[in-house]
């Protein structure tokens, strides 16, 4: 067979095109695992509600109720433990049915290779439900084109004060 010439030229470009593009989407896989603490009660309260709706107040799932956070990443479920990162923005009650949440939110990074890096969340967090995923649909510094999902896990829920402590997995591919 022969190839004629314009044909061979769009054969080698296509050829390079499909090289540059191989070469530019390497892309890693990071795994980190940190403690979320929201918490609700005291002088220390690192997550506030912000707005309701009248109908809130009767609602047996808050909904309606829109709550601001910046709450800590730590290391293990001990908040004195080492700061990993924040978690900032919010949550709201967006469901009747259950306790639903909508999750909003980006993660900061206050340490080691990531310091300073950001991940974008959002997605629903049915808080009752043994395990939930939320999705990470962006990033910032050596997050840049990330994508992938939250695990989080209840660790501990404090029935008096309503703090609770939740085991995150953050899983993301990223350049
Ligand atoms: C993280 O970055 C900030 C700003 O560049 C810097 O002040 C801080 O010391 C860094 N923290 C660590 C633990 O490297």
């Amino acid at each position: 067979m022969t190839i004629s010439p314009p044909t061979s030229i769009l054969f080698f470009t296509y050829i390079f095109i499909l090289l540059y593009t191989i070469n530019a989407v390497e892309e890693v896989e990071t795994h980190i695992q940190v403690y979320f603490h929201d918490i609700v009660y005291g002088s220390k309260s690192t997550a506030i509600r912000v707005a309701q709706a009248t109908s809130t107040y009767t609602s047996l799932t808050a909904f309606g109720a829109v709550v601001m956070i910046d709450d800590p990443l730590t290391e293990t479920p001990d908040l004195s433990s080492k700061l990993i990162g924040r978690a900032q923005g919010m949550y709201a009650f967006a469901s009747q049915e259950e306790f639903g949440l909508l999750m909003a939110m980006n993660i900061v990074f206050v340490e080691g290779e990531f310091n300073g890096s950001t991940l974008a969340v959002l997605g629903r967090n049915a808080v009752f439900s043994e395990v939930r995923e939320m999705p990470v649909i962006g990033g910032s510094g050596k997050f840049r084109f990330a994508r992938g999902y939250v695990l989080a896990k209840t660790n501990n829920y404090d029935l008096i004060t309503g703090d609770t402590i939740v085991e995150w997995n953050i899983h993301v591919m990223h350049t």
